[in-house]
């Protein structure tokens, strides 16, 4: 900690250090003579996080008289403030007016980009580039502490095996490798390697646990799962966020074996902070804390009195340890040591922010003009939007688009702002975000590009109406469906191809949009039949903060690329890869299901004792009547506008000890007629075991950029964890025996070898 400005609280611990001696170990000096002083209110006080309302809209209740509660001590930390001069007014009531002088947390929602909007977290995950994640995060750690923001509730790491979940768009996808990579690339982006420069924060992983399996993909809905599933499969980004020195955790609305999360002893205090060692702050979700009140768990004082003693730190919003740890203390049913041990981990991330040394550390007006949305941060929002589109399908060589054409631009998201950002925005503004229709026009000037909307998001006015809470995400034209209609089908027929932009509205996914029909909307389905029927060849822009159901648009003789929500740069990405001055490059990270009667799907099944082989029906074993088993496009999909073959796969061992590495290498050459990247991915199975094994598991991957024509040797290290699993006894092990590798350029990879483990 730098500081650099001395307040008198500053200079009463200092000379507190002088006279209370060695402190225990692990603590900090200035920390513990500050809890030496506090009343139990005040203590108790500072496990309050509230918002005063101001662009927050995640939960029915907004907290009042905030102001008067600061000057009472009776507030830990704020979100939902914004500005280095409002945050610096939040502080001033803090320092000015409160006995004690403690500074505030000021928290916020930075998902994906602050005002500098990235594409949402499910298509940065697609990019496999935790160089790109880690850029992400870094900019919007600069962004936010500009605007006097020093705690992200950021990285969302829930595993989500089900697309009608709404906030699988909030997430890295299905597969817990790959999930923990992120989590650390971000971790380390936002809170960099010191956390009291002004321009990195706090980071919060979330949701602890297992947000992401809400039956039936309902949201908030119960959990229901084993502990060898919740180690292996579920539990380790959240882990991966921990190791990498992550300093808070947040709650989730969710129960764990029938106890709420937020106040879940085993899952807080057993797991994570015993065996994992964390360290930091434990807060709740939004009023999850009030809501074990509606899981049945008791009243207001018993539900609270269950979370502190189950390990919880600071309450969100609900003010249930506000108004009722001090009669639970009188009472009995909470220690005070407790509360002493939740307010010192509070005021521990205070002291690392550097709070205590300059509380107005992150209240420098000069900087939202140097640090915020600059023409750096745009053009990196740019590149790596074009980094996280996937090519789903190519027919016919019609992608990269002529940058001369005459292109029919159609569909309800081709000239919008309002949906480009996607879900989970609330600190970008959809007005500053560039149109497809605009981003085709900047990157192929000499284009002939004409427009027309086609048809409506959505022509069902139910989901209009639930889908426009944050805005007009859906607007439902004036003109007939059948207007619009004939009026795209004339401007393709007058093009030489047709750009057809789709999909879902922003808000169809994210907290509180789960939906049961994944498809693409029927008013859209139709415009793309019409549009295909005239002959013209279509290239199908496709967005979503889901996986789809697609499988009739896929039969049609179209190519798609999916873009997800693209952020702020939407159009001029999406220009870039169309004419082909980004090769795309995305995988996809969470399983593309045929419908959604296969859902939960995702590629690291197990087999069953009566697995089927192939996708004909075969009675007596574990199939459907109706379907394959196998997805429409697996896990780690993703084409390029070039080709790419592998061949001579070598393990430089057969044989490995416990603690050996062992390494696979494969040629990779680009045979097609584009430089390109693409993802190398590797995938392991444990052939026996003494738990049952995955069919297989991704362990490796390596993005590599070949030019036209070249071959590249192509290196993955598996080291001793890669092979380890948690038994039945829920210990980290690694089993002797045979171990199966397949390379290649998605979870289908079928270039094989195998080695022993001694
Ligand atoms: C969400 C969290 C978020 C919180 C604060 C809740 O509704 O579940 O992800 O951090 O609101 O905005």
């Amino acid at each position: 900690m730098k500081p650099t400005r001395i307040f008198p609280i500053a200079i009463f611990i200092l000379s507190c250090l002088f006279t209370t001696g060695i402190q225990a170990q692990n603590t900090i000096p200035e920390v513990e003579s500050i809890l030496k002083r506090m009343t139990l209110d005040e203590k108790i006080g500072q496990l309050n996080l509230l918002t005063p309302g101001g662009g927050v809209a995640t939960g029915s209740v907004v907290s009042k008289n905030v102001e008067d509660k600061i000057k009472a001590g009776q507030v830990g930390g704020l979100f939902g403030v914004t500005g280095p001069d409002k945050v610096r007014r939040a502080q001033e009531i803090a320092l000015k007016n409160s006995r004690l002088k403690i500074p505030l947390l000021i928290g916020s929602d930075i998902i994906h980009g602050y005002k500098t909007t990235f594409p949402i977290p499910l298509a940065l995950s697609c990019s496999w580039d935790m160089g790109l994640l880690e850029k992400v995060a870094r900019i919007a750690a600069t962004e936010a502490t500009a605007d006097g923001i020093n705690w992200n509730f950021s990285p969302m790491v829930d595993i989500a095996r089900d697309p009608r979940w709404g906030r699988i768009a909030e997430g890295a996808g299905e597969d817990p490798f790959l999930g923990s990579a992120i989590a650390r690339a971000m971790v380390k982006g936002y809170q960099g390697d010191d956390l009291s420069r002004s321009s990195t924060m706090l980071a919060c992983v979330k949701h602890f646990a297992l947000y992401g399996a809400a039956e039936a993909g309902r949201d908030y809905n119960r959990v229901s799962m084993d502990h060898v599933t919740m180690f292996n499969y579920y539990f380790p980004p959240y882990k991966a966020a921990v190791d990498a020195g992550v300093a808070s955790v947040m709650t989730s609305f969710n129960d764990v074996d029938g106890i709420p999360a937020t106040g879940n002893k085993w899952l807080l205090t057993d797991v994570l902070r015993n065996r994992w060692g964390f360290k930091g702050l434990v807060v709740s979700d939004y009023t999850s804390l009030n809501e074990m009140i509606a899981h049945g768990l008791g009243d207001l004082q018993q539900v609270s009195a269950l979370a502190l003693n189950a390990g919880l730190d600071m309450d969100m919003v609900g003010e249930g340890f506000l108004t009722t740890l001090k009669k639970s203390v009188n009472e009995g049913l909470v220690h005070e040591e407790a509360i002493t041990q939740a307010c010192r981990l509070i005021l521990e991330a205070k002291y690392k922010l550097g709070l205590f040394g300059d509380p107005y550390r992150y209240s420098d007006t000069s900087r939202p003009d140097k640090d915020i949305l600059t023409p750096k941060h745009r053009t990196a929002a740019r590149e790596i939007a074009a980094h996280s589109f996937v090519l789903l399908k190519k027919h016919n060589g019609v992608l990269p688009l002529k940058k001369t054409a005459k292109i029919a631009l159609i569909g309800p998201l081709a000239n919008n702002r309002n949906n480009m950002l996607g879900t989970w925005a609330p600190t970008g503004d959809p007005q500053l975000s560039v149109p497809i229709l605009d981003g085709l026009k900047n990157v192929a000037p000499n284009a002939v590009i004409t427009y027309a909307k086609g048809a409506n998001i959505t022509d069902d006015p139910v989901m209009a109406k639930n889908v426009n809470v944050f805005g007009t995400r859906v607007d439902i034209d004036k003109r007939s469906p059948d207007i619009m209609l004939k009026e795209a089908i004339a401007l393709a027929q007058r093009s030489d191809v047709v750009v057809a932009v789709v999909g879902e509205a922003s808000e169809m996914t994210g907290e509180a949009a789960s939906r049961t029909d994944i498809s693409i909307p029927a008013s859209q389905k139709k415009l793309i039949r019409a549009l295909v029927d005239t002959g013209k060849p279509v290239v199908l822009v496709l967005m979503s903060g889901r996986p789809l159901t697609i499988p009739e648009e896929f039969d049609l003789p179209i190519s798609i690329l999916q873009v997800w929500f693209p952020g702020v740069e939407a159009g001029n990405a999406v220009a870039d890869v169309l004419f082909g001055d980004y090769n795309p490059s995305g995988k996809l990270t969470a399983t593309w299901p045929r419908n959604v009667g296969q859902i939960p799907i995702y590629y690291a099944e197990k087999n069953t004792g009566r697995p089927a082989t192939g996708d004909e029906f075969q009675k007596f074993k574990s199939n459907y009547l109706d379907a394959p088993n196998t997805p429409l496009l697996p896990f780690g999909y993703g084409l390029s506008y070039t080709e790419f073959e592998y061949s001579d796969l070598v393990l430089n061992k057969r044989e490995i000890g416990s603690n050996e590495s062992i390494t696979a290498s494969v040629t990779l050459k680009n045979t097609g007629n584009y430089d390109g990247e693409e993802v190398v991915q590797l995938y392991l199975q444990d052939v026996v075991r003494s738990i049952t094994p995955p069919k297989r598991e991704l362990k490796g991957f390596n993005k590599v950029f070949l030019k036209k024509g070249e071959s590249k040797k192509v290196v993955i290290n598996l080291s001793p964890e890669d092979l380890k699993f948690y038994n039945s006894q829920l210990d980290f092990v690694a089993e002797p025996g045979e171990f199966q590798i397949y390379v290649g350029t998605d979870s289908n990879a079928n270039l094989s070898s195998s080695f022993v483990l001694k």
